[in-house]
């Protein structure tokens, strides 16, 4: 199963923190694979294993992130409300349908805990994003994992079947990370109405900026309606504040109590005030999505004419197949000093790049052609 991201962050930690021994310069015309000694000059590698956005946080967060230092020995409770208002009018749900962590991945780990509370068991696609299903395994509750189907998507009606007396919620990561696809919003829509009443459906929209299929969408709607479905934003992705740490949950009142039980805290004041900056600035977040979504067609594009399949990506990274095992294709990347995406088991010769920068781009297309291309030209 998937390392939980705490520890995931602790192991690269330890990576980065060991002495070097790659060096190869990521350039198209790098001759072969090579692992050569480093040298001090060595550049930071491209990071592009953490679905990261490098071009955020957008102008106008940043000015705010600056002018806020001043106000960091305030606590920040006035910035609360203030961020609800804002996001009660973007979402077009009252504030009490809302509820603020330091993260969405925070609100995740309060509804793994809130699942524990009443015992009984979580479905979870496989793979998918682990931060919900192992919160909430290391906490006691039994994790009824559903394979994905062959276009990587989730299989929902396998995952309704799933469903039982003891299942107290079911996650459903749309897009979903890693694959990167996404569930039509009525097939969602209909999956969700059918679960029993007192099953809770979470469903985690981090990337649904990214999608351009138009009939990906979200489920915000149903929350309306008095089921238990908990649908999770961040400000991670599109605004590309991962660092800053703020993320919300639109729910039913009652449920946005029980997350206010367990939470350890709120988002602090540079990501509230940043958060309310980000979402004023239109013109970042259109242009962010623009280039995203150019990048990753590219990316696509390139794996065409490699001829490596790849999952349909509605994210801001890709997943496909590398044809050989990850962990051997992370060491040939790191070579040529690209960080990407972890072992996603079953998928055991599968990569997630995350879209980068256009450069950042550049650079992993050409180490994969140059990885790549010569298999080819063998293949002819
Ligand atoms: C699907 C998904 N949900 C939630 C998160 C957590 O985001 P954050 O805690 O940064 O808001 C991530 C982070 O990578 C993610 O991939």
């Amino acid at each position: 199963m998937n390392l939980s991201r705490r520890a995931l962050l602790s192991a690269s930690a330890l990576l980065l923190a060991r002495p070097r021994t790659v060096a190869a310069q990521v350039s198209p015309a790098a001759p072969d694979i090579a692992i050569v000694p480093a040298t001090d000059a060595r550049p930071e590698p491209l990071i592009l294993c953490w679905n990261e956005n490098p071009y955020g946080p957008s102008p106008a967060a940043r000015a705010v992130l600056s002018a806020t230092a001043p106000l960091a020995c305030r606590y920040p409770q006035s910035e609360i409300g203030l961020l609800l208002e804002a996001l009660s009018k973007k979402e077009g749900v009252s504030v009490d349908h809302l509820a603020l962590g330091a993260g969405s991945g925070e609100i995740l780990s309060c509804l793994g805990a809130l699942v524990a509370r009443k015992g009984g068991s979580l479905i979870a696609a496989e793979p998918t994003f682990m931060e919900l299903p192992e919160y909430a395994r290391r906490a006691g509750v039994t994790i009824s994992w559903v394979p994905v189907n062959a276009q990587k998507r989730h299989d929902l009606k396998a995952m309704r079947a799933a469903v039982g007396p003891t299942t107290r919620a079911v996650y459903v990561c749309n897009p979903n990370n890693p694959t990167g696809t996404a569930e039509p919003r009525a097939i969602l829509r209909e999956f969700i109405l059918s679960l029993p009443p007192d099953v809770t459906c979470i469903v985690d929209e981090a990337y649904l900026d990214f999608a351009d299929d138009p009939a990906v969408g979200s489920v915000a709607d149903l929350v309306g309606n008095s089921r238990r479905l908990v649908v999770l934003r961040t400000f991670s992705k599109l605004h590309g504040m991962a660092g800053v740490r703020c993320g919300y949950a639109i729910t039913r009142p009652d449920i946005v109590n029980d997350i206010a039980g367990v939470r350890m805290s709120t988002p602090n004041i540079f990501a509230m005030r940043a958060a309310r900056a980000s979402l004023g600035d239109l013109e970042f977040l259109a242009d962010t999505r623009r280039r995203i979504l150019a990048s990753r067609r590219r990316i696509c594009g390139e794996l065409d004419a490699l001829g490596l399949a790849y999952a349909k990506s509605q994210g801001n990274f890709v997943f496909f197949d590398t044809h050989m095992p990850i962990v051997e294709f992370e060491q040939i990347m790191l070579a040529r000093n690209i960080r990407v995406g972890r072992p996603f088991p079953p998928f055991d010769t599968w990569c997630r790049i995350t879209v980068g920068r256009e450069s950042e781009v550049d650079a992993f297309l050409a180490a994969l052609r140059a990885v790549h291309a010569p298999a080819l030209r063998k293949a002819v």
